[in-house]
């Protein structure tokens, strides 16, 4: 018997994406997924790695929709997202990008946005607390926030929406390291506290070794392997995980 809790909170089937390409004076169809299939488990954080332009972006993206596969299917918590309304997918699925993004208007403002969108409040100091701001902020406008306070915010943001899944693509790249780490810190009280399962991109070996419980590492578009953190960051089960681990990959070999 298959009991709910066995359904994964994401599952690709067979996903393959290919994106037109300007070459010269022709568009090229360019594959920039093949074929891939994983999955992950409800409270889980998955780490996508893997060298620049391998696809960690599109794998992210096309779980919001903001693209589709062109082969395949991708599941949340068993539902195929495509027969799924856009607008309450990404209630479902939060995003938050490398750059914050901001809304015009206060902290309060932007905290607000999602549930505003639905005609409904939300108790924004409650989400403030939730990502370790002072309340004090609330009132200020978003832009006078620090960096680090801004990505905060965006996360506060999209946790005001009650995810069940948070999308991060490198979330802490632009931040310096105090900064970083605590976002890092962060997520994993988030993961802790409220069950979220978390998609996180990093090229930071150190921030997925510290808060990723499984990775997939992805070159040039494929699926290399996928695997618990523990066992990876022992010692992956291929060899071009242990290359990709001793600096050895770049973008432009596999
Ligand atoms: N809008 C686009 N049009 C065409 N190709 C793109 C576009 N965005 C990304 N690509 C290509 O898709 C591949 C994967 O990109 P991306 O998902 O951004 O990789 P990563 O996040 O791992 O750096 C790369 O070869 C990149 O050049
Ligand atoms: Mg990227």
């Amino acid at each position: 018997m298959i009991l709910a809790n066995d359904v994964p909170g994401i599952e690709f089937v067979h996903v393959s994406k290919t994106k037109p390409v300007l070459l010269g004076d022709s568009i090229k169809e360019l594959e920039v997924m093949r074929d891939i299939s994983l999955s992950l488990g409800k409270g889980e954080i998955l780490a996508p790695i893997g060298p620049s332009g391998s696809g960690k972006s599109t794998l992210l993206r096309m779980i919001n929709r903001m693209e589709d596969p062109t082969l395949g299917s991708i599941l949340l918590f068993g539902q195929d997202i495509a027969g799924l309304n856009v607008r309450e997918l990404r209630r479902r699925v939060g995003m938050v990008s490398q750059t914050p993004a901001l809304l015009p208007g206060t902290v309060a403002d932007n905290i607000a946005y999602g549930p505003s969108l639905r005609g409904q409040t939300c108790d924004v100091a409650k989400y403030l607390k939730l990502v370790d701001l002072e309340a004090d902020l609330l009132q200020r406008p978003a832009s006078a926030l620090s960096i680090g306070q801004q990505q905060r915010m965006c996360i506060a943001r999209a946790l005001a929406n009650e995810p069940e899944i948070l999308l991060l693509d490198e979330p802490t790249s632009g931040l310096d390291q105090t900064a970083a780490h605590k976002i890092v810190t962060l997520l994993s009280v988030l993961n802790r506290d409220l069950g979220l399962t978390l998609i996180m991109v990093t090229h930071l070996m150190e921030h997925a070794e510290a808060v990723a419980t499984q990775v997939a590492l992805l070159v040039k578009g494929q699926l290399v392997e996928q695997s618990s953190a523990d066992e990876f960051f022992l010692e992956p089960v291929t060899e071009i995980g242990r290359k990709f681990l001793r600096g050895e990959l770049s973008s432009d070999e596999h």
